[in-house]
């Protein structure tokens, strides 16, 4: 339990002290990621609240709005809390990558980190930590067979060069708090993200691996990742960048497969042609069509264990 003992009121020299629970701000809260960390956290015995562009949050707690388009951000988000957790992000592979839409990407994760940090500052607020989400994307859309360390510079692609800006907008809060940067794989999760979207396809016999399907595909269950984030507000992961995957190194092939016999399924048709999928996504295909293997060495030395360190088992217990 994470409480901080608070005075409330000194009368007569009886000093009555109340039980305050540590708030942790979550932006993106909505998504798949924060709905499943709020839950946590709210066991937990943390008190959450969400930072959000809609007014009416679909869980019941206590939402503050933003706008980053608008430069605003109210400031009562702030008040009494300890940890901000960023996940606030336009879908990177929800639409096509017009130029429009690169910079809603790019834009939505950095200038709303620059939004916090300013409020942060001019309110001379005091944070213990500020978690942000990163992408493996990092380390670019490319294949081969280097597995990255957190050490590799980023690739020089779109997707390499908004996970810099994204990290790099993360660091201004290195002088007000611990900063952790979480470089995460492709979350595994039955009903939102990557996962239903492959599954769809096999259900109705229609999957297959894309392209050459030897793209390495570092995956991430939903539930280590939350696990991730949990651990990092609550002092058990040091300041720094990691990688969150699991060890596994899959590509699209297996994974393909994996996810098949998962849900009995067979696949029957052969890989989609790559430049089928260039004439619909567009640049967009890139991250579809290539992926690199991912180190996970430097959080699990940090101690860091992960629950769902093989596929087959972490497709089981997302469909069992
Ligand atoms: N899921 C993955 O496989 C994966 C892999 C690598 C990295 N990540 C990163 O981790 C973060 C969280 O992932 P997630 O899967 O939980 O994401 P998600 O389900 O897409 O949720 C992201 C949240 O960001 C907010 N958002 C969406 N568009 C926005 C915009 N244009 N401007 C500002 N905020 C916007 C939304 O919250 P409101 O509607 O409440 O504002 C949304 O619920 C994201 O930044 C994502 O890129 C995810």
């Amino acid at each position: 339990m994470i409480f901080n003992w608070t005075i409330l009121h000194k009368l007569n020299n009886i000093i009555i002290f109340v039980e305050m629970k540590e708030r942790v701000l979550i932006t993106g809260g909505s998504g798949l990621i924060g709905s499943k960390l709020t839950k946590k956290l709210l066991n937990s015995d943390f008190e959450v609240v969400h930072l959000t562009r809609a007014k009416n949050s679909k869980h019941d707690i206590k939402t503050y709005e933003w706008d980053w388009g608008k430069n605003y951000l109210d400031e009562r988000c702030l008040e009494n809390t300890k940890h901000i957790i960023h996940l606030a992000g336009a879908g990177i592979a929800e639409k096509p990558w017009t130029t429009r839409r690169k910079e809603i990407i790019v834009k939505s994760r950095v200038l709303t980190t620059r939004l916090l940090h300013k409020a942060i500052e001019e309110n001379n607020h005091d944070i213990t930590s500020f978690v942000t989400a990163s992408g493996i994307g990092f380390y670019g859309a490319i294949t081969n067979e280097i597995v990255h360390t957190e050490n590799y510079p980023p690739y020089k692609d779109f997707i390499g060069n908004c996970c810099e800006q994204w990290e790099r907008s993360a660091d201004l809060f290195e002088k007000n708090a611990k900063v952790l940067k979480l470089r995460l794989g492709i979350v595994l999760d039955e009903n939102e993200g990557a996962l239903p979207k492959i599954s769809s396809m096999i259900k109705k016999g229609l999957g297959s691996p894309i392209g050459r399907g030897n793209q390495y595909m570092p995956w991430v269950h939903v539930d280590d990742v939350v696990s991730v984030f949990f651990n990092a507000i609550n002092q058990k992961i040091p300041a720094g960048t990691y990688n969150v995957v699991s060890s596994q190194h899959v590509n699209n092939k297996e994974l393909t497969h994996a996810i098949a016999k998962a849900l009995n399924k067979k696949i029957r048709l052969p890989n989609v042609p790559s430049f089928v999928l260039k004439f619909i996504y567009g640049e967009l295909a890139d991250i579809l069509l290539e992926g690199v293997k991912v180190s996970n060495e430097k959080i699990m030395s940090a101690g860091f264990q992960f629950k769902y360190d093989n596929l087959e088992e972490a497709l089981n217990e997302i469909y069992n």
